[in-house]
């Protein structure tokens, strides 16, 4: 997947930060997909689409989140990035403004994905939270450099029309309800228990994602294996997982390094399962645990 400059593809890289982006798996993604034929792409937790932007050749992709104000921005750079990039190029990087354009409600389209890509970019770590009335409230990152270029924007656009990207907001087992034989589902949840840790189950994504939801995502696993379709699931290393997902497919443990801490942040290697039903060349397993 991550091959595109070989192909003569030039890379397109996600015009967004989200927490969980999946950058750290493309050389894992690209060992098992390689000799992968497949239709059509489905992606029920978008996010910033890691997956999706290295994705080689063309399929007709469906992507789709439960946030609605992404899904609306992905919508608005696919129809018409100049006029996010005008409305954005407006906006400053000042702690000031960030206030003041967090606290606005815009009405048009274009103004509303240039505020959530101002937002997305400016704020502390990136991170999306919405308070019991479904405002944003992360505070200000004091970022300095900034990922709002015209390019960047430009190319994700060309990307998602080159694609067909037909684009979303729902539940992931609604999204899922069209797969069909041969069409590839890459599932990134949001992670309900605490990565890594072997010490009981600690729900502490609870409320954004419940065992509940883990389970009915199994089931519909099981649905896109019996049409035939291929999945590839990537989840928390923690034992509760294994127990859900762990006889749905081969089941492979990655090693990614981390940085865990704030102000005194130090550097750790973290476990993560991936689950799927890709068949696999001889060693691959090992290919991509180390990749
Ligand atoms: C770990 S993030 C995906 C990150 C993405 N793979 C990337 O590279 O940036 C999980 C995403 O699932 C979405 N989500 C949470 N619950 C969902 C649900 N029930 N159905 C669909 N999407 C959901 C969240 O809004 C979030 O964007």
């Amino acid at each position: 997947m991550k091959s595109k400059e070989q192909d003569g593809e030039r890379a397109v890289s996600p015009f967004l930060r989200w927490a969980g982006g999946k950058s750290w798996l493309l050389p894992q993604l690209s060992v098992l997909l390689i000799d992968l034929e497949f239709k059509d792409y489905y992606e029920p937790f978008l996010g910033s689409g890691t997956a999706f932007f290295a994705l080689k050749g063309s399929h007709k992709s469906f992507l789709s989140d439960m946030n609605e104000d992404l899904i609306l921005t992905y919508q608005a750079i696919k129809d018409s990035p100049e006029q996010v990039y005008k409305a954005l190029r407006r906006l400053k990087n000042t702690e000031e403004e960030y206030y003041r354009i967090r606290s606005m409600n815009c009405r048009r389209t274009a103004t509303k994905a240039a505020r959530f890509i101002y937002l997305n970019q400016t704020s502390y770590n990136g991170l999306y939270r919405v308070n019991s009335k479904g405002e944003y409230n992360v505070p200000y990152g004091f970022r300095k450099s900034l990922k709002f270029d015209r390019s960047r924007l430009e190319r994700a656009s060309n990307f998602l029309v080159k694609q067909n990207a037909v684009l979303s907001h729902q539940d992931f087992e609604d999204a899922l309800a069209s797969v069909g034989c041969e069409d590839f589902v890459f599932l990134d949840p949001p992670y309900t228990v605490s990565k890594d840790d072997e010490n009981g189950f600690i729900a502490y994504n609870e409320k954004i994602f419940s065992l509940d939801d883990q389970k009915r995502l199994r089931r519909c696993i099981d649905i896109i294996k019996e049409k035939k379709a291929y999945y590839l699931l990537t989840n928390a290393h923690h034992p509760t997982i294994l127990s859900i997902f762990g006889n749905s497919g081969t089941c492979i443990e990655v090693h990614r390094q981390s940085c865990i801490g704030g102000k005194n942040a130090r550097r750790g290697l973290v476990r993560e399962y991936v689950f799927t039903n890709i068949p696999m060349k001889r060693n691959a397993q090992k290919e991509v645990a180390y990749a």
